[in-house]
């Protein structure tokens, strides 16, 4: 499953053209890169960067927001939707605080316990804030690799799913660069392999991908089985 050309094509591909300006990016503060990892979870770039703004002027450190009332937080996330998440990152902020002192740990494994933070978001907070070399797995990945590797059967099925993120950690980058990668599947999800129309002209994994070779972009990834 390994294959050293796969994160070089996606690493070189995101220096030269993924997005390097959003507020969360260019800082190491795992407070800063988890506010942004919860509200992109089912929230595009655009409708967030107003929050992203507000709620860390009014928040600016995961101890003011543990101390604040969860309303408070409801205020200033209204708007967003998916409220449960919310509520899970002032829990989360709470847990941070009385566990951790105040520092997010940088081991998945121990975000991936706390509240609202999933495998992928787990592995995303790690690499971009202490370089942890993790695998991510968002729809938007899936969709990537569904159709890179030609996937045929709907990747919300368990087994399906499990292959995936065996792939997804065979293709991680071995020396540097966790950060461009991580950030790189994330934009080459959302703005070259969409989910209708991508962009294979301007994709740097178009020479390995299956999807592309056999014309099958608009098939693939399979949709759920009724
Ligand atoms: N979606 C999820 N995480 C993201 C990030 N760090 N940058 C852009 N889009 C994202
Ligand atoms: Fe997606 Fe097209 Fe790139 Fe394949 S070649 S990964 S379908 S954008």
């Amino acid at each position: 499953l390994a294959d050293p050309g796969f994160s070089r094509a996606v690493i070189d591909w995101q220096r030269a053209h993924g997005r390097h300006a959003l507020p969360w990016q260019n800082t190491r503060d795992a407070y800063r890169i988890w506010l942004s990892e919860i509200m992109l979870q089912q929230t595009q770039v655009s409708a967030v960067l107003g929050y992203y703004t507000r709620f860390l002027e009014r928040f600016p450190t995961v101890a003011a927001l543990a101390e604040a009332p969860v309303e408070d937080v409801m205020t200033y996330w209204a708007g967003l939707g998916y409220y449960t998440r919310a509520r899970n990152l002032h829990a989360c902020a709470r847990r941070v605080v009385a566990e951790y002192g105040g520092v997010f740990p940088s081991d998945p494994a121990l975000l991936a316990d706390l509240p609202g933070i999933g495998r992928s978001t787990a592995a995303a907070i790690s690499a971009f804030s202490s370089g942890t070399r993790a695998a991510i797995l968002d729809g938007n990945v899936k969709r990537v690799f569904a159709r890179v590797f030609g996937i045929d059967q709907y990747p919300g099925l368990k087994p399906v799913e499990d292959a995936l993120w065996r792939r997804a950690e065979a293709l991680l980058p071995l020396e540097e660069g966790i950060e461009s990668y991580t950030q790189g599947l994330m934009d080459l999800g959302a703005t070259l392999c969409t989910r209708s129309k991508p962009d294979c002209a301007r994709c740097p994994l178009q020479a390995r991908c299956v999807a592309y070779a056999t014309g099958r972009t608009a098939e693939l990834p399979i949709r759920k089985p009724k």
